[in-house]
């Protein structure tokens, strides 16, 4: 399942192909950021905004389209389910570390809203697959592989058998969960935290907007060929491997002598999204500094900015990051 992942559903081709939907959907942040901005200063919960930046991004990726509130009673569940899914990632499991004290979920009723909230997403991925399905079925066409969305290539696998793959429904359903959970707030968190040391450090937010507005001149929106111009792209494309030769500290944190550190883990338990995420943290950090210069609401200085971490599957902020926006003059 995780080849799969890899090689077909998370290739560098296809997020080359998804170009479009990064791009669309980070001109429509940057609009609802300006519209914001401009009435009257006020503050924006940067981190919201984000959120739902990645959660339409993935579902363009996996169904070609999004499910946003405006798109019915469906969109409205996804964005509920969605919601859901974010907070359960973040909830402190009492059984995943003390096993003996499991039963607290249960009395805490953890247990029953995770239960109900995987059949729901079950019920919703059952009908988004056979409306999917059905169509297919009825069209005498076959999509070319570029226009294919995640789900189109799934059910290819499926039909097909590729690579001897006996690939049922429900391995479907758990594959497109997993790119939900794995692809928002891993993503989102690495733009606040950007964000957050940018804000702490005016100094690094002029140089890097000289260095974006120099490249992207008076354009509105940064597009990837601009992306391409600047110094973003790091010349190796994942930090080379480092070992620490003796136990040191890094940030508060105690990191043992020969541990490796690597952001989206490696081998076997490495992330297929690996090529996905730096694509869309780039345009969308490139287009927020690009386009506004950015402050803390209220007066608040940079030493108030609150710099907390929260538990979860991802080291998220423990407070949304809540801004203000103002555009160049
Ligand atoms: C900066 C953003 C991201 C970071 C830092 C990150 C990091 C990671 C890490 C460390 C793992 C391995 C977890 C483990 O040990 O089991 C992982 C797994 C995974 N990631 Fe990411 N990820 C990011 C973005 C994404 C995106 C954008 C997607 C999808 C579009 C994605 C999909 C997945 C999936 C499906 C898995 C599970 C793989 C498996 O079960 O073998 N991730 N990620």
């Amino acid at each position: 399942m995780r080849s799969i992942c890899v090689m077909r559903l998370l290739s560098a081709e296809r997020v080359k192909l998804f170009r479009l939907y990064r791009e669309e959907e980070t001109a429509e942040l940057i609009k609802k950021v300006a519209v914001q901005s401009r009435s009257c200063s006020t503050p924006i919960d940067l981190s919201e905004m984000l959120i739902s930046l990645m959660r339409d991004l993935i579902c363009r990726a996996a169904f070609g389209r999004k499910y946003g509130e405006n798109e019915g009673e469906s969109g409205r569940k996804l964005k509920k389910l969605l919601e859901e899914l974010g907070e359960m990632l973040g909830v402190f499991s009492v059984g995943d570390f003390i096993p003996w004290l499991g039963w607290l979920d249960q009395v805490s009723g953890l247990n029953a809203k995770i239960e109900r909230v995987f059949r729901d997403f079950d019920h919703f991925f059952n009908v988004v697959i056979d409306d999917r399905k059905a169509r297919q079925d009825d069209s005498s066409t076959s999509l070319s592989e570029d226009r294919m969305d995640l789900l189109d290539i799934l059910l290819q696998i499926r039909k097909d058998g590729t690579n001897g793959i006996c690939m049922a429904k429900e391995h479907i359903k758990a594959i497109l969960l997993d790119m939900f959970a794995g692809a928002t707030d891993t993503t989102c968190t690495v733009i606040e935290w950007a964000m957050t040391q940018i804000l702490r450090h005016p100094e690094i937010m002029k140089k890097l907007q000289e260095e974006i507005r120099g490249i992207a001149g008076s354009k509105l929106n940064i597009d990837e060929d601009d992306l391409e111009k600047m110094r973003l792209h790091p010349p190796v494309p994942l930090l080379l491997p480092r070992k620490p030769t003796k136990d040191v500290e890094v940030g508060g944190y105690n990191i043992a002598a020969g541990t490796r550190l690597i952001p989206f883990g490696a081998r076997r338990r490495g992330c297929p999204g690996a090529t996905f995420a730096p694509a869309a943290v780039e345009l969308v950090l490139a287009n927020l500094l690009h386009n506004f210069n950015w402050s803390l609401p209220g007066g608040a200085r940079i030493e108030d900015l609150d710099a907390s971490k929260s538990f979860g599957m991802s080291v998220h902020k423990k407070y949304s990051l809540v801004v203000l926006a103002s555009t160049q003059s």
